[in-house]
């Protein structure tokens, strides 16, 4: 596997076929099963680790974000990675960076609301690593739900050309979605999280009892959250028949999703 630091380089290993796994480091086993469909899926594969300043607000996580690039490269590396973009922040937004990428309409609600400015720097961050990697296909995965649909339109609006597959959510043994910030967690306030797979899985439960109400399911979420203390609530939300929700547990905030459809 190559390591690569900086944006010619890259630019200059670039190949036709190439499968792009964009993430911030910190790897799990929900990043390496995007690895490894990319893997099997295409001639080579890159992968990103970039924990990109300009989607933290100032008041957020940016500096003690967890980070361990020697594990990660291992973990890379065992996935069967072929590059391992690490830009530094001066190399993707050097002196007098002043262009940004934004949505209008699909980053308005959910993460979008709470988090100001957050998907512009997704955007800003994913487009210009779309730009230098030029892959055919993209992996993200269908935890950041919102996410994933910000960067299918934005890659049909700015024509980019990217085959954008959504993976699924992969999960630890009891429910709780992985996520690098499940480092943040203490033991109890770890026990705790689990309300938030639980109280999305009751509403799935609800549904295939034959409750179809939207409003109904997500007032049945929300009444399940409410029954743990360490959790506060920032939403609960749908787009169409998927429920998504950000709760805190404690300074940390976690989300997650199900659809409950078919
Ligand atoms: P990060 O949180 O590191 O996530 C990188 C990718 O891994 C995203 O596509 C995310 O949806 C996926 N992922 C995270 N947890 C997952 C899980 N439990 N199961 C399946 N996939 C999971 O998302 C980002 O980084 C950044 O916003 C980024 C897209 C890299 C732009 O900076």
């Amino acid at each position: 596997m190559k390591i690569i630091k900086t944006v010619s380089e890259m630019i200059s290993s670039g190949s036709p076929g190439m499968g792009f796994v964009p993430t911030m480091g910190y790897l799990h086993e929900g990043h390496l099963s995007l690895i490894r469909r990319s893997v099997s899926e295409n001639e080579k594969t890159a992968v990103s680790i970039f924990v990109n300043p300009v989607q933290f607000a100032p008041d957020e996580d940016f500096l003690t974000y967890p980070r361990n690039l020697e594990r990660d490269i291992s973990l890379c590396e065992q996935a069967g990675a072929d590059i391992l973009f690490t830009p530094d922040a001066d190399e993707m937004y050097p002196e007098g960076f002043q262009t940004y990428v934004d949505l209008t309409e699909l980053t308005k609600g959910l993460c979008g609301q709470s988090r100001p400015g957050h998907f512009k720097g997704v955007c800003t961050a994913v487009a210009k690593l779309f730009n230098i990697i030029r892959p055919e296909s993209a992996y993200f995965g269908q935890k950041d739900i919102q996410q994933l649909a910000v960067v299918r339109q934005m890659t049909a609006d700015l024509n980019f050309g990217i085959r954008i597959v959504g993976c699924p959510t992969v999960r630890e043994p009891d429910g709780l979605a992985m996520s690098s910030r499940n480092a943040y967690l203490s033991p109890e306030q770890r026990k705790a999280a689990v309300i938030l797979s639980q109280s999305l899985q009751y509403a799935k439960q609800l549904h295939e009892n034959g409750e179809n109400d939207i409003n109904i399911l997500k007032n049945a979420v929300t009444k399940r959250l409410e029954t743990e203390p360490l959790a506060k609530i920032d939403y609960v939300s749908n787009i169409e028949d998927v429920i998504a929700i950000a709760v805190f547990i404690g300074k940390t905030r976690l989300i997650d999703n199900i659809c409950i459809g078919s």
